[in-house]
């Protein structure tokens, strides 16, 4: 039977996202992300879903990793999630934007104290000569810190995925899969099925 569309692929993905997250899937939030450089060249690497409305898809990061440099130059990006328990791929991709500050800042409140103070002390993507280094700056930021809460560091935000095509996938029997795909129109959504 067809993958049968919904109104917007915002309530296709909740409901999809709904199934996953009550399934036997360890953290059906992770996908991978990729982005490129201005010349093209591609990376991808795991994060982690942390929002998700009509506005897009969140994950949020270091700004000076290399994902971020490569989104501050070429600000498009691409999600994967695949939940294997249940024959499902949803693939995102779109241009991206920075969450506002008081979103970012609700969402870091919201973090471990030991994540709050990991997000200061690691300088992400960058060389590291020795583990002690990494232990040695959050040592610092555990005294700079002590006693009060723990802001978030300005090199450290979200990103949204603004969609402008999302698909569905669906694994069938002898790899007869199905494929549905949101392509944005203007203000509005049209469908198309894909061979698999
Ligand atoms: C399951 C999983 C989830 C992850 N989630 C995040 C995340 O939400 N944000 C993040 O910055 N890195 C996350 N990481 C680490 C990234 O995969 C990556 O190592 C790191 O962000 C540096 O990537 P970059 O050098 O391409 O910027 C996650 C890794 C795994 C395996």
């Amino acid at each position: 039977m067809p993958i049968k569309s919904m109104s917007s692929p915002f309530e296709h993905f909740n409901d999809w996202f709904g199934t996953a997250k009550t399934a036997d899937i360890q953290d059906p939030t992770a996908c991978a992300l990729g982005t490129a450089t201005k010349d093209g060249i591609p990376s991808v690497r795991m994060v982690l879903l942390k929002g998700h409305d009509e506005r897009g898809f969140v994950f949020y990061t270091n700004l000076q990793s290399d994902k971020s440099t490569d989104l501050k130059e070429n600000p498009r990006a691409a999600m994967d999630f695949y939940w294997p328990q249940l024959g499902r791929q949803v693939r995102v991709k779109g241009p991206v934007e920075l969450v506002s500050h008081e979103e970012a800042d609700s969402y870091f409140a919201s973090r471990p104290r030991a994540s709050q103070l990991g997000a200061w002390a690691s300088i992400q993507s960058r060389p590291l000569t020795a583990r002690t280094d990494f232990e040695n700056r959050l040592v610092e930021y555990e005294k700079k810190f002590q006693g009060r809460e723990v802001p978030r560091p300005p090199h450290w935000s979200g990103w949204r995925i603004k969609p402008v095509r999302i698909e569905f996938w669906q694994e069938g029997e002898f790899r007869l899969h199905e494929r549905l795909v949101y392509l944005r129109d203007g203000d509005a959504w049209r469908t198309e099925m894909l061979y698999p």
